[in-house]
């Protein structure tokens, strides 16, 4: 279990996160939030790459800081910017990565044959990857970062660039990668992340915002978004969530308390709980 506790985190004057505390035990977390609300610093002090400056950060109870190596060890990360050697195979790449983290040759021979096949990289395995897409080069990345069958997974923003096959591809892959640990990944994107996280982290205004599942996160708006038929001006007290094409013709989906003369009730998805969760920012 990995336990966050109180955590704020300042760069000079500007506090990025206050007072966080969350809890991870294993199965799919989603840090969904706009950009700049602090994912990839919570991640980084996930990672040890940066300390809190208040609060802690315990694995199994016991401070990551003090476990130092011991919990890098159990720990595998993808970072935002993942680096990688263009003239190098992925055969090559694990190798090189598996020798960094001192895996033993042999025992990295078998393992990194067995996560090639599981990223779906089986084919792909001696080619260089100069010629690879994003998808197949994120695929090298989780590779990379699954080497030491970690206990904690870390992924930032690991579908920013993916087509949609490749997003399918990926959440397969997450599913398959999340029996018995902890997987941790970020994105802004909401239909990256909803089929994929049982639960969903949001931060608003640097501080937590909710930690739920992404029913529950529907649910809080259930009986407040309506349909209408685009052309027709805004009540007051009605927000604009998004513009769509509905089976007659253009339509607005809308967030209010009292329900509009001629709207339609909609089920909330969680693209409308994300636009009406971040609403003041969309002005
Ligand atoms: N090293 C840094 N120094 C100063 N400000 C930073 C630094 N890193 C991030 N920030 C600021 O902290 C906020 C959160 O950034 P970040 O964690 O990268 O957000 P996200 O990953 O959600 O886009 C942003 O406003 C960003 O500008
Ligand atoms: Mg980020």
């Amino acid at each position: 279990m990995l336990s966050v506790e109180h955590v704020t985190k300042t760069y000079g004057k500007f506090t990025a996160l206050e007072d966080i505390s969350l809890t991870f035990t294993p199965g799919v977390y989603g840090l969904l939030a706009p950009n700049g609300a602090g994912k990839t610093t919570l991640i980084k002090m996930l990672t040890t790459l940066l300390f809190p400056t208040k609060g802690q950060i315990l694995w199994e109870g016991e401070d990551i800081r003090a476990l130092g190596a011991e919990y890098r060890g159990l720990l595998g990360y993808l970072p935002q910017q993942f680096g990688y050697y263009p003239s190098y195979t992925p055969r090559q790449f694990l190798r090189y990565a598996a020798a960094l983290q001192c895996i033993p040759k042999r025992e990295a021979d078998g393992r990194i044959d067995h996560l090639l096949e599981t990223v779906g990289l089986g084919d792909a395995a001696d080619k260089k990857m100069k010629k690879f897409s994003g998808g197949m080069l994120q695929r090298v990345g989780i590779a990379v970062a699954m080497l030491n069958d970690p206990k904690l997974l870390i992924l930032d923003e690991p579908t920013a660039g993916l087509d949609p096959r490749e997003r399918v591809r990926f959440r397969n892959l997450i599913h398959t990668l999340a029996e018995d640990r902890i997987v941790i990944l970020s994105t802004h994107i909401v239909s990256d992340i909803e089929t994929i996280a049982g639960q969903i982290v949001m931060f608003k205004d640097h501080r937590l915002y909710c930690c739920d599942s992404p029913a529950r996160i529907c649910a809080r708006f259930q009986g407040r978004v309506f349909q209408l038929p685009a052309g027709m001006p805004l009540a007051p007290g009605q927000f604009l969530l998004s513009e769509g094409q509905g089976a007659d013709g253009p339509v607005l989906r809308v967030l209010c308390e009292t329900p509009p003369v001629n709207g339609t009730p909609v089920t909330p998805g969680l693209e409308d709980a994300f636009l009406a969760i971040y609403r003041e920012e969309q002005t």
